[in-house]
């Protein structure tokens, strides 16, 4: 979740690494820090300011900078709190070795005992401290710094990634992971490290992924990388795909990422779509790496997933049950692997993540595999751990989303499994290619439907305006609107900081609708079973809830509804599947514009962070 950065043979090394941090920061910005070489020794400045530490790191370092090697890092705190004593790098008790980490290391409180019934200072309550002690145990052993960091490796236990610098090497930077993403790459004369290529892009010509356990020694005009037993390795090769470039990673004139990332929906969904059709009419999924003939085979699915991504992979249960009569679980990824799954060769696991990279559905994956069954992932990031492990992969075409609060990743998500879906139904004989024909084609229309609603903006932040104080919101929907409800509840949470649920409607009277009373806001999603959905209004109504409904264009009658005070209309869509890809967008919207009345950094919520690698 931290983000870590680091540069060999750049005269402009502060600045380089400076400007990465930057475009890390939506991993964690509880702190940032810079330690470079300088002199003879090494050079570090630190802040820690709530969402602004890259800021303050940048008037730290004002007016510094020469250097030629350094690393850098954004903190989400784990162990330790947001304090600049617990801000990276750290270093050891000579001052000659600084080190970055990301992830946790489980067994540091042994280590740390060890150390320091050694004789070794501690001056955090990090975990990562106790890295750059056994550095130093092993350096002063008379190890090389690779070899020393190959060493500690394998006494850490854990999923994370560490890299290093010592002012007795100064042309060196050394790194290595553990099932936590790290990429590194070169270009002439300078050498790079990362934990993810959007702080590189522009910078260096050749990209490589680390692969788990192995450790990278980068000098500007040389790469060595080993495996744990030190014999030399070959780091995998990446092509960085050019839709990812520095300007794609700009705010583009909008006032933040999300605004952008939002009015990125409908190209992000017909990139998505983008020749996913043969001449002959039935769909290709290219990169899938699955012949129709391994998927025929499939007698049960399971989707793992986190947070918006798996609102996205309920989707899909709905539309794979329905168009491919594919028995479909949908499961938080953190639960999936602690109990037990029954799943053999003919199940097909499928992992949905922006990031690619989300630890818990990393696992999720990996637990499949043992299990023998395929895995898929659904991943917006190419050459992502996810997608490098599976054995096939589908990927959202939404280029890079900056902003934590997932947005147009999650709405191509949607998309991309309910063309998964299709696919599936097509191979499967469960439907005609006819009818897969025509579902693709209502498809293609949700870019204009979502820029559409997109336009309706005003409508939401009137609402937004008379909801005023409100600090606890339901948000209720039925079947399809159930995984919307919960998408609607989860952004108002993450940006706004308001109390927000998300609740099959249904279900209130079985005990939430204790909790309405007067002030209590209710979202609800008058479609589908929207007769079923006004039943469930009224009864929240009754207790005096302000209800906002959410209802299609051409449903005149909504107004005059027993208890709705508000409306937000979206426009009417084809096909009902494919109704959550334009619903949720109001939401979004609503969360936005209460979270900006509040004040609130929309790109980057309190505590969270964008690549969540931790347990
Ligand atoms: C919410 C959000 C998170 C992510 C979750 C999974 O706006 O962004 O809930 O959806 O952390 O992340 P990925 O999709 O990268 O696996």
């Amino acid at each position: 979740m931290c983000g870590i950065i680091g540069v060999t043979g750049d005269d402009g090394a502060l600045e380089v690494i400076i400007d990465g941090l930057h475009r890390l920061e939506y991993r964690g910005y509880d702190s940032a820090g810079v330690a470079t070489v300088r002199g003879d020794g090494l050079w570090r400045a630190r802040a820690a300011d709530g969402t602004h530490s890259v800021e303050a790191l940048v008037t730290a370092t004002a007016g510094c900078g020469g250097d030629r090697t350094g690393i850098g890092h954004t903190r989400w705190a784990t162990h330790g709190g947001p304090t600049v004593e617990n801000a990276h790098p750290h270093v050891d008790c000579t001052g000659r070795i600084a080190l970055v980490h990301n992830g946790i290391i489980e067994n540091h409180a042994e280590l740390a005992d060890a150390l320091a019934g050694a004789g070794h200072r501690f001056s955090s309550q990090t975990d990562t401290e106790v890295l750059v002690h056994l550095l130093e145990t092993e350096v002063a052993g008379g190890a090389a710094l690779g070899d020393a960091l190959r060493a500690v490796m394998s006494r850490a236990v854990g999923a994370y990634s560490v890299v290093a610098i010592s002012a007795d090497d100064p042309e060196l930077v050394v790194a290595g992971r553990r099932s936590v993403p790290l990429l590194v790459a070169n270009d002439d004369g300078a050498g790079f490290v990362a934990s993810d290529v959007s702080a590189l892009l522009g910078r260096a010509t050749r990209y490589f992924a680390l692969e788990d356990d192995q450790v990278a020694e980068v000098r500007p005009a040389s790469l060595r990388v080993t495996d744990p037993d030190g014999a030399e390795a070959e780091p995998t090769a990446l092509s960085v795909d050019p839709a990812w470039d520095v300007v794609a990673a700009q705010k583009g004139g909008y006032d933040d990422f999300m605004s952008k990332e939002m009015h990125e929906q409908p190209r992000a969904i017909e990139d998505t779509l983008f020749d996913r059709r043969d001449h002959d009419g039935s769909l290709v999924l290219d990169e899938l790496h699955l012949g129709p003939d391994d998927l025929r085979a499939v007698d049960k699915v399971v989707v793992v997933a986190c947070g918006s991504s798996y609102h996205a992979g309920m989707v899909a249960k709905y539309a794979i049950e329905r168009w491919a009569r594919l028995p479909t679980e949908v499961e938080i990824a953190s639960e999936f692997r602690y109990r037990e799954p029954v799943l053999h060769e003919r199940t097909l696991v499928i992992g949905v993540s922006q990031s690619g990279e989300t630890l818990d559905t990393l696992e999720a994956l990996r637990e499949a595999r043992r299990a023998g069954t395929r895995t898929l992932v659904v991943s917006n990031v190419v050459h992502a751990t996810m997608a490098r492990e599976a054995d096939g992969a589908l990927y959202t075409r939404a280029g890079p989303e900056i902003g934590v609060a997932s947005t147009k990743c999650h709405v191509a998500q949607i998309v991309a499994l309910e063309v998964l879906a299709l696919a599936l139904a097509q191979w499967r004989g469960t439907l005609g290619r006819p009818a897969v024909s025509l579902l693709f084609d209502q498809l293609h229309e949700l870019p204009e439907l979502v820029e559409e609603t997109l336009g309706r903006s005003k409508e939401v932040e009137a609402v937004a305006a008379a909801l005023g104080g409100a600090r606890d919101y339901f948000f209720i929907g039925r079947h399809l609107g159930y995984p919307v409800a919960l998408e609607g509840a989860l952004k108002l949470k993450e940006i706004s900081y308001l109390r927000a649920e998300g609740y099959p409607a249904g279900e209130l009277k079985h005990g939430p609708l204790a909790l309405i009373e007067p002030g209590t806001v209710v979202v609800a999603l008058l479609d589908p079973l929207r007769e079923k959905m006004t039943s469930n209004v009224a009864e929240a109504a009754a207790r005096g809830a302000t209800v906002v409904a959410l209802a299609s264009d051409g449903t005149p009658e909504v107004a005059g509804l027993a208890g709705v005070e508000h409306v937000l209309h979206v426009p009417a869509v084809p096909e009902p599947m494919f109704a959550p890809a334009v619903q949720v967008v109001p939401l979004q919207l609503l969360a936005y514009a209460l979270a900006r009345r509040l004040g609130n950094d929309v790109d980057r919520p309190r505590n969270l962070a964008k690549t969540v690698t931790v347990e």
